[in-house]
This record gives structure tokens, sequence and C-alpha cells, in this order.
């Protein structure tokens, strides 16, 4: 099994792509520390297998550290993170973002990231293996996928996997980001709602190459590849999984 004897923390597991990420994890041999900050819906996802269960606000660092520590108090080691937790905010123009939504959607998607990173990266650098994942977006690399503080959040974080990977690379610490894009998650949820409920669900997704939208468990395989010794010759790349979104200029009316 890809991760057998592996020790694994995923954030955001509670809903959407970290849920599915801790379970594909967790089927695959992993010890895995499901994070969220909804208590009560981590006890709910929480998979078959051995795992634990930490409720945190991964925009503080303290809560971080205090993760990192309680799972290698427990298991002794730790192998994988995914950095998954994120909120959006919606797609406010940016004559409406105010600083609040700024520094609400920096400090969890981005310095959530940064802690995790920070914390972990000490933990795998000082064992001399390890491999974090971070969710960014499709947002992150184009716009018209999401509001300006989640897109330039999300950019953040390729460039941090970018900068961090090349800290930890030396220590045999690998850093890649999924970026994903339009998948059905409680995220999204307002989306899809009103697509199905104005009969106009064929249109989701449509504009991708593969012409659908995608599933948590296609991002959750990108994640555990990159986050398996698969993937032990690459380090701080971005890979779109995303229906070839990002791979076509969608130009309108080219598409039959
Ligand atoms: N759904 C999409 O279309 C899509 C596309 C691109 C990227 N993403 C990214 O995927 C990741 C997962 O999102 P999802 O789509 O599964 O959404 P989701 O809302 O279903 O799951 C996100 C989870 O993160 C948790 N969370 C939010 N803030 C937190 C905090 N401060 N501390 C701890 N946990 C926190 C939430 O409670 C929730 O359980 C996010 O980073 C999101 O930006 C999603």
């Amino acid at each position: 099994m890809m991760f057998d004897g592996k020790v694994a923390i995923v954030t955001g597991a509670a809903s959407g792509i970290g849920r599915a990420t801790a379970a594909r994890m967790a089927a695959e041999g992993a010890k895995v520390c499901l994070v969220d900050r909804d208590e009560a819906a981590l006890e709910a996802a929480r998979p078959e297998g051995e795992t634990m269960i930490h409720a945190c606000d991964v925009s503080d660092e303290a809560q971080v550290a205090a993760c990192v520590k309680a799972v290698t108090d427990k298991w002794g080691r730790l192998d994988a993170v995914a950095n998954n937790a994120g909120i959006s905010r919606g797609y406010q123009p940016i004559m409406e973002t105010e600083m609040e939504d700024w520094q609400a959607v920096f400090g969890v998607n981005l310095f959530g990231v940064a802690h995790f990173i920070k914390h972990a990266g000490k933990v795998m650098a000082a064992q001399g293996s390890g491999s974090i994942v971070n969710t960014a977006s499709v947002a992150g690399i184009r716009s018209g996928a999401g509001g300006n503080a989640y897109s330039a959040s999300k950019a953040g974080v390729i460039n941090l996997t970018q900068t961090a990977a090349c800290d930890l690379g030396g220590y045999n610490v690998r850093v890649n980001a999924v970026c994903p894009g339009l998948i059905e998650t409680g995220m999204t949820k307002k989306t899809f709602d009103y697509a199905r409920a104005n009969d106009k669900e064929h249109r989701l997704g449509s504009r991708c190459e593969l012409r659908r939208y995608g599933k948590p468990e296609e991002i959750a395989a990108a994640i555990c590849f990159l986050a398996s010794d698969d993937a032990s010759y690459i380090t701080g790349q971005a890979l779109p999984v995303d229906g070839g979104n990002t791979a076509s200029l969608n130009l309108p009316g080219m598409k039959v």
C-alpha cells in the first residue's frame, strides 16, 4: 500500500477534498490525523483505519504547532501533510473587498499553509524525509475562478510551494501543490445548488477540456500521489487537476 507505516496530517479533513484525501490515505495504510476547525464534522468524517482527530484553526500558529506535537507525541514521526483547509468568501469585486476579507482569507489559505510547512517541516527535516502537498487552485493561476483575496492567496500558495521546496530540499523534504478546478464540495455547494435549481447543471465544468466538473476523490488521488514515494523526485511543482481547464484559452464559442 502507498502509505504503509506512514503518518499523515490532512487539514480541512471534515469535508470535501480533505475528507476524501484522509479516506484515501487511511485506505492506503497511513495513520492519519484529521484536522479541521469543525470538530463535530471531523468525528463524522473519520474513515476506517488508525486515525485521530484534532480540532484547530490552521490560521493560528500556536494551534498548528500543538497539532504537529500531538501527532508526533502519539505516533513518533510525520511523513506527509496535506495542507488543504481553505475558505473562499465568494466572488467580491476588488472595489468591495474589505481588509477583513483579505486578512481572513490569507489567514487560512496562505498563513495556515505556512504554519504547517514551518512546524511539520522542522520535524521532517530532523527525520530526513517527508512530503507536504498544498491545495492551491486554478484561481491561483488565472483570474475568473475566485474572488481577489482568494485568488491572490492561492497564487501565494503556489509561490510558497516553490520557496519552501527550496528551503527543505536539502533535508529530503518535498513540497508540492495541486491546483484543483471546479469540484463539488462544501465550498462550491451554493454554485451547484443554484445550477441544479435553474436547470444549468450541464454548464458546470463545461469549459474544461474534459467537459465536466471534478470529484473530491480525483483531487485526493493527485494529493496522495504527490505525498507518496511514487513522487520521490518531484518537488516545488504545482499540478493542475482541472480537466484541462488551464491548458486552454477557453475562448467562448470554440467548444462543441
Ligand atoms: N471545491 C473547489 O472547486 C476547489 C477548487 C480549487 C481549490 N479548492 C481548495 O480545496 C481546499 C478544500 O476545499 P473544499 O472544496 O473541499 O471545501 P470544503 O468547504 O468542503 O472543505 C474545507 C474544509 O476546511 C475547513 N476549514 C476552513 N477554515 C479552517 C481553519 N481556519 N482551520 C481549520 N479548518 C478550516 C472547513 O471547516 C472545511 O471542513 C481548499 O483549500 C479550497 O480552496 C477547492
